[in-house]
């Protein structure tokens, strides 16, 4: 761990059953006139962009719905956002849905104040200047997004998911209502809460983890082995969808100021290509790439299988790793993740066509940087054969 570290955070997160009807004062305090909201379809169907445009309204707030972001959003999702915008003059942006609505939010709020090209914020602090203020309410348990400084935006011309790690995009405040997330389906909710797990877990294990990090990543794996499973068979248990929305937005304070490694890393090239949802392709690397990564910070990883309960704490750092390795394995078992081979469009020339620019595409990203045991390009090739 090197001494100096930056965190940076919301101003001000609301959570709680029922924190969503809080939208308009928030808004007002952030002191927006008009507002546009960013969603997608399905959110949209649910009725919850209704409620916030009703709470807007209340606090004097105009607003207007633009719902065409689809999952893994792309450049030109943010572009018509965008234009959206300016043809409304709206001054606020209220960011409404799982990682894809909120991402393409960040986006859009940034625009306005750094007119450039969008892949010109790919990579770290890229964006230089402030955005027009941001809530983000989180429907998944999830990306964490709504308390990262981080945006992943698919630039289809070169089946890239670009991501951005700026201070600019981070929500000025977030709100998190679990009561959002009870629609999400079992498969929905075991793959962003293995998305949730992995953001806590690599938080942790990264090269940049640090002492303000520490506590919110292990807390996030401790309430992520607690509860996922209770929300995946359960879509009704109030306290497990609580506890699923907490960890979600501790694991993303969590890497947002540390890092994500190598599983997501490998993670955006088999979306890019595959268009395999970003939680699902996750937990399909996760086994695999632990038990590549764990001999890099075996104390690290021990402790997370502590914190899971499934080592006690007079036993070794190598019976709890083994106890990890195997913990994984279960939870994919219980969670019914398919192989990538089962993914709908993944044939196998097609694989055998990409694999070497996945992994190339990996280690471009610069998250395998951060892992414990850092790859080398043909290990992280030999990783996406074992996880076919
Ligand atoms: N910015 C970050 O910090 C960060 C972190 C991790 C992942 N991501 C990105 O986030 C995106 C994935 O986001 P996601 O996994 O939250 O999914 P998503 O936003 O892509 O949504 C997936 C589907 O779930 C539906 N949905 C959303 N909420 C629902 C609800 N409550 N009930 C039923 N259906 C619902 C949506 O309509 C959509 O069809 C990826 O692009 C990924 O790269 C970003
Ligand atoms: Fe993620």
């Amino acid at each position: 761990m090197s001494s100096l570290h930056r965190f940076d955070c919301a101003c001000a997160i609301l959570h709680g059953g029922g924190s969503r009807y809080q939208v308009g004062s928030l808004a007002k305090e952030l002191g927006g006139r008009r507002a546009l909201i960013v969603t997608d379809p399905g959110v949209v169907a649910f009725g919850f962009a209704d409620e916030i445009a009703a709470s807007l309204k209340e606090a004097g707030i105009e607003s207007v719905v633009f719902s065409e972001v689809q999952p893994d959003p792309t450049k030109q999702n943010v572009l018509d956002g965008f234009e959206a915008l300016k043809q409304n003059n709206c001054d606020l942006v209220v960011a409404l849905g799982g990682g894809s609505p909120i991402d393409t939010a960040k986006v859009i709020s940034v625009l306005p104040t750094n007119q450039a090209d969008i892949a010109t914020f790919a990579g770290l602090h890229k964006i230089p200047n402030a955005a027009l203020p941001l809530i983000a309410i989180p429907t998944t348990a999830g990306t964490g997004s709504e308390l990262t400084k981080v945006a992943v935006i698919t630039d289809t011309a070169r089946d890239v998911k670009m991501m951005m790690l700026s201070a600019p995009l981070q929500p000025r405040a977030a709100i998190q209502d679990f009561e959002l997330t009870m629609t999400m389906p079992p498969a929905l909710t075991a793959a962003v809460g293995v998305d949730t797990f992995t953001h806590g877990l690599e938080a942790y294990v990264s090269r940049k983890a640090n002492a303000m990090s520490d506590p919110l990543a292990l807390s996030c794996v401790s309430l992520v082995g607690k509860y996922l499973r209770r929300a995946y068979t359960d879509p009704g248990d109030r306290e497990a969808r609580e506890g699923m929305m907490v960890a979600s937005g501790q694991g993303g304070m969590a890497f947002s100021n540390s890092s994500v490694c190598l599983v997501h890393g490998m993670s955006r090239p088999i979306g890019a290509v595959f268009h395999v949802p970003h939680g699902l392709s996750n937990a399909m690397l996760l086994p695999a790439v632990t038990r590549f990564s764990i001999g890099g910070a075996p104390h690290r990883y021990a402790e997370v299988a502590r914190m899971l309960r499934i080592a006690e704490q007079d036993r070794s750092d190598g019976y709890a790793c083994d106890a990890l390795c195997e913990w994984l394995e279960a939870l994919n078992c219980d969670l019914n993740i398919m192989r990538l081979s089962e993914w709908r469009n993944a044939s196998a020339e097609k694989f055998h066509q990409f694999k070497a620019k996945m992994a190339q595409d990996a280690l471009d990203s610069g998250s395998p940087a951060n892992n414990p045991r850092v790859p080398t390009t043909e290990e992280i090739e030999d990783l996406y054969e074992k996880v076919w």
